[in-house]
């Protein structure tokens, strides 16, 4: 055998390439989301969410000084008021790690709610926003334990803390689930910090998507980042004004009533505020989909308030060209920038650049970027990655109005319905669903229209959606392998080993039954495991069950996947059921979904309680 040397090369150097193209692993990008500084203003501590690491840089040089390995999908970060700890909220672990500044080392891990994604923190109090538990959880630091859980809003995820530490706000992400086509309505919640208890929720009509807060340092303004949806009205008339109104609340005494504004311009807009900071003179707000920093300035911000009659106060949220009267400027930055952190003495403004895993330095005297950081991620840019970047990017859209991510926040849903098709007013009405998991579950849309991904993503969303440039063929291919490898979250409700409580074991069975209660037999069209069947729970067919409403063009439906359902409410195609409950208790009268009617109230809970851990 004289097999050439250099072809035995080849071959294996060929053969290399192909096992690590079949089985590389998707590099890690570090995914910065929110970031802090140190008291002292010496260094950067940076949350990295695709890592579940705290990365901690020296702020002059830039240089990486540590990468603290934290618990899963990192989200939230407080430093205790001397700086000697440093809080992390782990979303996925239900947890928060309290750093040592000295050592940066993990030196304690607290059990949080469902799904902490904010932290705060007063004395001895911790207090995380737990975005699936819908709640605040309050933790005692001394002894570690949780001693309470306050009420929030639902999808409770950023809290700030007003400068005098008496108290703190927390804001949510879904709006509340009100009456079916209701006006989307979201809350900011007060909380006393010294008594833990909640002292105020305070209904913000219109918002939906609430993300960061922050104070002046008087405590007297104060400014979220937020989303004003207009999905009661038809997608198509996005080009009159706008569908997601990217938007600041403000309110504190120095306000008044609060007052919700946009921050786009009659042509312009700038997709998805996110991060908030505020210096003596100027208030800072990252928007996501546009790659850029609002700044605002604060003295004319107050002085445009206070010009508005009561009630123009009411109605300035719609108002596309208030943003002209308080505006500065906008400052590009890195690519999808999220959290921002001041320097202690207000002269630099740090955002982190979520895709581009970096940091953005904004001197605030020229608000100019004065450098950025690299963190040091993959140089390599994936397909996945690239779809990640289109789907944070608002680009695309009509006078880059929105983002996949405008509606799917974060890749899951927005809580609302939607009027997506240009059908005319209140057709075909369509709650929004998670993306979390959908690979395997086409065709796709509620009605089963859309085949697969390629579909669902480019051709609907360049006609219906975005009214605009529409993505390239690679583009789009991008775009479908970043959806398909969206995981889903871990479920809250099944124990960590697989095993079903009696309640939920008791719903299974009535989840597999073939019987009625009096033994008759139910046939096999309506037994739940026939229709909601495979990996996911769906059998991936179009069926009536008995849900169509007057306003639907047909009464056909794509089985549904059941993987996490017990976060995605509201229920059924046009979200008409607001709980798991209601689809049986209200909608299903004639057994046509499923026999359900001859079950107990208990029983109903047990079948709930077993689709919950799905
Ligand atoms: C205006 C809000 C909005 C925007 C923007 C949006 N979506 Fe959706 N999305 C929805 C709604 C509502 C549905 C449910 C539609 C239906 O079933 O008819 C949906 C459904 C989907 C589905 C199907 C899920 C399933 O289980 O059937 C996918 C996939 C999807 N969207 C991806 C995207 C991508 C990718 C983008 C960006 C290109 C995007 N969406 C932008 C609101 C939106
Ligand atoms: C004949 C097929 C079929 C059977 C049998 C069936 N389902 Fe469904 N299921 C569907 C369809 C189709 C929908 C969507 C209906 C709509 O949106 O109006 C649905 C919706 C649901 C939803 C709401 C999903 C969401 O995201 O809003 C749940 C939960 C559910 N089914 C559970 C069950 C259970 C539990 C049973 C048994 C008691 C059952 N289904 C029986 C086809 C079926």
């Amino acid at each position: 055998v004289s097999a050439s040397p250099s072809r035995a090369r080849k071959e294996a150097g060929l053969l290399v390439t192909l096992v690590c193209s079949v089985f590389a692993a998707e590099p890690k990008y570090l995914n910065p989301i929110e970031l802090a500084v140190s008291p002292d203003g010496a260094r950067l501590y940076i949350v990295c969410e695709g890592s579940d690491e705290l990365t901690v840089v020296e702020a002059q040089s830039g240089k990486v000084l540590s990468r603290v390995a934290v618990g899963k999908v990192p989200k939230g970060i407080a430093l205790s008021s001397n700086g000697a700890t440093i809080f992390v909220a782990n979303s996925w672990s239900d947890t928060v790690s309290a750093i040592d500044a000295q050592r940066l080392q993990v030196a304690k891990t607290y059990r949080a709610g469902f799904e902490p994604t904010g932290v705060a923190v007063s004395g001895n109090a911790l207090y995380t926003a737990n975005r699936i538990g819908n709640d605040v959880s309050v933790i005692d630091l001394s002894t570690g334990d949780e001693t309470r859980r306050l009420p929030a809003g639902r999808g409770a995820s950023y809290l700030a803390m007003f400068p005098s530490g008496v108290s703190l706000v927390s804001t949510n992400i879904y709006p509340e689930i009100g009456p079916s086509r209701s006006i989307p309505q979201s809350e900011l919640t007060t909380i006393n910090a010294q008594g833990s208890y909640v002292t105020h929720r305070e209904a913000m009509v219109n918002a939906a998507g609430m993300f960061h807060t922050a104070f002046s340092k008087d405590g007297r303004l104060g400014i979220t980042a937020q989303i004003r949806p207009k999905n009661l009205i038809p997608l198509a008339h996005v080009e009159h004004g706008f569908a997601l109104g990217n938007s600041i609340l403000v309110f504190g005494d120095e306000i008044g009533e609060p007052v919700q504004l946009l921050i786009d311009e009659l042509d312009r807009y700038y997709s998805m505020p996110f991060g908030v900071a505020i210096t003596p003179n100027a208030a800072y707000v990252s928007t996501t989909g546009a790659d850029s920093v609002t700044v605002i300035d604060t003295s004319k911000l107050a002085a445009f308030i206070h010009s508005l009659s009561p009630r123009d106060r009411k109605r300035a949220g719609n108002d596309l060209s208030a943003a002209a009267h308080f505006v500065s400027k906008r400052i590009d930055v890195g690519r999808s920038p999220k959290g921002v952190a001041l320097s202690p003495d207000g002269s630099r403004l740090y955002v982190a650049n979520r895709l581009d895993d970096s940091v953005s330095v904004i001197d605030t005297a020229a608000n100019k970027v004065e450098r950025v950081i690299q963190l040091g991620g993959p140089e390599e840019l994936t397909p996945r990655r690239r779809g990640e970047r289109l789907f944070y990017n608002a680009r695309f859209s009509f006078q880059k109005q929105f983002s996949c991510a405008g509606c799917h926040i974060e890749g899951t849903f927005d809580g609302l319905t939607w009027d997506l098709e240009p059908d005319g007013f209140g057709i075909d009405i369509v709650d929004n669903k998670p993306l979390e998991a959908v690979d395997g579950t086409e065709p796709f849309k509620w009605n089963g229209g859309n085949p697969d991904l390629e579909t669902e993503c480019g051709i609907r969303t360049e006609k219906f959606f975005y009214r605009s440039q529409s993505y390239s063929n690679q583009e789009l291919a991008d775009l479908v392998q970043f959806i398909k490898a969206m995981p889903a979250r871990p479920n809250r409700f099944r124990a960590a080993n697989g095993e079903l409580t009696a309640a939920q074991e008791r719903g299974q069975s009535i989840f597999e039954r073939n019987k009625r209660k009096n033994g008759a037999p139910i046939p096999e069209e309506l037994q739940c495991g026939t229709c909601h069947s495979g990996p996911k729970y769906t059998n991936q067919v179009s069926t009536s069950v008995g849900t169509k409403k007057p306003v639907d063009r047909s009464g056909l439906f794509d089985t549904p996947h059941l993987v996490n359902i017990a976060l995605t409410a509201p229920y059924l195609h046009d979200g008409s059921a607001r709980t798991l409950e209601e689809i049986w208790t209200v909608f299903n009268p004639d057994d046509k979904h499923g026999v359900t009617n001859d079950l107990s109230k208990d029983e109903l809970n047990d079948l709930i309680e077993y689709l919950k851990t799905l």
